[in-house]
Order: C-alpha cells, then structure tokens, then sequence
C-alpha cells in the first residue's frame, strides 16, 4: 500500500464519481447495475477516508443536469440512494460520521429526502468526519442563489453592497460550513469540473485518474493523497515566500 505523510493530510476530499456507466457496459450489464457497484465504492470510500483521519469528504452523487437522463436511471439513482442511507445511517453513525448535503434537496423523490433529513438528525453531533452529499446540486446555480439571497439581503439593509468580499460570499454558499477541498478527484479518465463546486475550487489540487469509479479502491485513494502530498500549494505565491511564511 502506498506510504501516507499523516501530517499532510487534505482535509477535506471532493469526488467526481464518474465511469458507472461504462463500467457496466465493459462488464455487459445494464447502467443501473452499474451505479450499483458504484454505490459499493461509495462504501469503501467513506470507510477508508474515516480510517485515514480525513475530516470532510464531499461526494458529487448527482447533479442537477442528471435530472435530464432516462427516468429509469434517475428512478434507480433514486432507489440507490435510498438504499444507501437505510442501510449505511448505523454504521455511518457508529463511526462518527456526520452526514450533510448541499444541492437542492427539496427536488428528490419525498421518501429519499425523509430519509436524508432524519439521517442528518441522527448524526448531526457526530465529529469524527463530514460526509458531505451532493444532490441535485450545480455549481453555477448555487452562485446564482447565493447572488439573489445577497441582492434580498442589501434590499431589506442586512448587508451593505461595500461590505460584500470573497469571506462573506463564501458565506452564502452551500458549503458555508465546511473549507474548501483540498483535493479534488476525478475517476475515469475526464478532465472536467463539471459544475462541481465552482467557486470553491479556485485553490484545490486536481487529480484525475482513468480508473472507472466503480473500480475505484482504498489504493486509489492512498495514490490520490499521495500525489496531492507530492505538491507544493502556493496560493498564487512564489516558492520561496511560502517558505518563509512558514517559519514566521
Ligand atoms: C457517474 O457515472 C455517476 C453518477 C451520475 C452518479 C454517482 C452515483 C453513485 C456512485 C451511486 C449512488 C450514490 C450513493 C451516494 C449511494 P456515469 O453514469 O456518468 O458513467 P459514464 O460516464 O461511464 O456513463
């Protein structure tokens, strides 16, 4: 197993889950399947991410433009979801893990949305990790709300347009709560963000790998952190005054 630096650890991981589809087709089987065994990676990962001490994983588990595939996909997309939180809350619970999402919930099918709002409740005092689920969520959409709740805002004098800076439109963001990623992950071999997480991705190392996600194992995680390990992180600085920011 490739060799972790536990004092460099991103703290938080964002995942573009991506390749179910022709994984199943590779493996001649229907997508559904597929996304089936991809919900089986969801597992695993989430499972090595708590053991390794990442303390915010944030999943892309479908976008806002998947609501235009197949009613038969987003129906099992459903149902899997579903499937997910009955049977992982215990044991996501039992390890600590709080759940919370971003994206628009109130879109899902009324019985996955139950689900997600109790699973919350439950864990909601849970510190050892966040897992952070992205439903019905777009990037450009969440800046979009975010622009019309400042608008509302300055309208009824809450907020004054001179005080708005990058803190406090961070603030009217979905992941208002959580920092940035530090490691975005890309499965099966894209090279695009995909509206994912727009705004919050402005300083995230990228790392992109052709495994297809349901394939994607604890290794793959380990080879992911330890890339990102490998980086020097400048923030838009030189080399050199990093270094010496880090001995103030
Ligand atoms: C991309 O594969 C994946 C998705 C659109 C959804 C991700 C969903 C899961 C991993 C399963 C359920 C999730 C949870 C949290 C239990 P694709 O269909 O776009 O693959 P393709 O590009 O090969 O067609």
């Amino acid at each position: 197993m490739t060799k972790l630096d536990q004092n460099n650890l991103p703290q938080h991981i964002a995942i573009i889950m991506d390749g179910n589809g022709r994984w199943a087709k590779q493996h001649a089987i229907g997508r559904i399947r597929g996304h089936k065994k991809g919900a089986q990676a969801v597992r695993a990962t989430v499972r090595t991410c708590r053991e390794i001490g990442i303390q915010y994983l944030t999943l892309f588990a479908f976008s806002i433009e998947n609501w235009g595939r197949p009613t038969k996909e987003v129906d099992g997309l459903m149902s899997l979801l579903e499937e997910y939180l009955a049977k992982e809350l215990n044991e996501l619970h039992k390890q600590g893990i709080k759940l919370t999402t971003i994206g628009d919930i109130d879109q899902l099918k009324p019985s996955v949305k139950e689900k997600i709002i109790s699973a919350k409740k439950i864990t909601a005092n849970n510190d050892k990790m966040i897992l952070n689920l992205a439903l019905s969520y777009g990037g450009r959409d969440e800046i979009i709300d975010a622009v019309k709740q400042i608008v509302q805002d300055s309208q009824n004098g809450i907020i004054n347009s001179d005080e708005i800076n990058k803190e406090i439109f961070s603030k009217y963001l979905n992941t208002c709560e959580i920092p940035d990623p530090d490691l975005l992950i890309r499965t099966s071999g894209e090279y695009r963000i995909s509206n994912f997480l727009l705004w919050q991705l402005a300083y995230t190392e990228l790392y992109f790998t052709k495994v297809l996600w349901p394939d994607f194992k604890k290794e793959d995680i380990f080879k992911a952190i330890a890339s990102y390990q490998k980086r020097e992180r400048r923030f838009g600085l030189t080399g050199e005054q990093l270094e010496e920011k880090l001995l103030n």
